[in-house]
């Protein structure tokens, strides 16, 4: 007599304990980094409309962020500034006492043992609102971003960054050489041991809307699809990526997360460097949206979520639910 099924998947979801023993991935604390806006002034807490939780603050306020960001055993956080002063070369990006390189001597003197990442573009202090120096075509009046005028910049601003006591250099600008050009520069400046996390697999993505209204990063003309990627592309993906594994990259990320797990996927399978996946600005609002209407449970929802991530491959994450989801890994509520 034929018994049946002989294979049974079941037998190993019978209890909790046989599943922890089975359990093939688990996100931890130490997965995560958190994104900080900082701002000038004092006493400035501003929600971000668009992303309930996530504040543009002050120096002076910035401080029990970084104490309380560390009490959630949170090991690093990514820095984004907004100038008081923007201008068609973007020079508060480089200046040495802007308002990143301010936010990372501060963040280093409170917390030296927090890895301080920080992101190294030009459009959040261009009046332009683009990544890179914008040129105008004599005769056609075109607009374009140039690339290699623009790395010169960068390179000043990721060196400027180091100079401050960043960690970590994570250029976002998809400018064509940027590791190279970032990686011989802050050599060249004594920052050899200093990695560079490069943006390596940017698409052009309608998931950064939020993020450029608390940026105020918009570009003012255009798009950025001449230089971030088509998100039609995965093979083009792949040789962004080893161009900048040719060029000196230390990790690799690619943004968004959700919508090219698949990306994340081969890298992780082809490359050997760490794989960082950037949760996005709408990826985190559309939870908080549909969580605040009673939609979805956000919790299991944004634990599931930063699961698939690392199940996809991903070594890193940089999320925005990060305070949330380490305080929930610890059980708490
Ligand atoms: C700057 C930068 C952007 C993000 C990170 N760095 C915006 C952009 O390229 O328009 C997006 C982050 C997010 O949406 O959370 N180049
Ligand atoms: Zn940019």
């Amino acid at each position: 007599m034929l018994r049946f099924p002989t294979v049974r998947n079941r037998r190993l979801r019978k209890s909790q304990a046989l599943r922890n023993l089975v359990r093939e991935t688990a996100l931890s604390v130490h997965d995560f980094i958190y994104p900080i806006f900082v701002t000038h002034g004092t006493n400035i807490k501003e929600e971000i409309p668009s992303m309930p939780g996530v504040y543009h603050l002050s120096m002076d306020l910035l401080e029990d962020e970084i104490r309380d960001v560390v009490a959630t055993g949170i090991q690093s956080v990514l820095l984004f500034g907004l100038p008081e002063h923007k201008d068609a070369l973007g020079s508060s990006a480089y200046a040495s006492d802007g308002i990143v390189q301010q936010a990372i001597r501060a963040v280093k003197e409170w917390a030296p043992e927090l890895v301080v990442v920080a992101d190294t573009c030009l459009c959040q202090f261009t009046d332009h609102g683009h990544c890179g120096i914008v040129h105008v075509h004599e005769e056609s009046g075109i607009a374009e971003v140039d690339n290699d005028s623009s790395l010169d910049l960068l390179v000043q601003t990721a060196v400027s960054q180091a100079d401050a006591g960043a960690d970590i250099i994570a250029p976002s600008n998809m400018m064509d050489g940027f590791v190279l050009a970032i990686r011989l520069g802050l050599d060249d400046a004594g920052f050899s041991d200093v990695p560079i996390m490069s943006y390596s697999v940017k698409f052009s993505s309608a998931y950064y809307g939020p993020f450029r209204d608390a940026a105020h990063s918009a570009p003012q003309f255009g798009d950025r699809k001449t230089y971030q990627m088509d998100p039609a592309n995965g093979r083009e993906a792949l040789r962004e990526a080893e161009t900048d594994i040719a060029e000196g990259a230390d990790m690799l990320m690619v943004k968004p997360a959700l919508a090219y797990l698949d990306i994340v996927r081969q890298l992780k399978d082809k490359y050997h460097l760490p794989v960082v996946a950037y949760n996005v600005s709408a990826e985190y609002s559309m939870v908080k949206a549909a969580a605040a209407n009673g939609w979805i449970d956000e919790k299991s929802i944004v634990l599931e979520t930063l699961l698939g991530m690392k199940r996809a491959g991903a070594d890193l994450i940089i999320t925005y639910h990060a305070k949330d989801a380490a305080r929930w890994l610890k059980g708490e509520v």
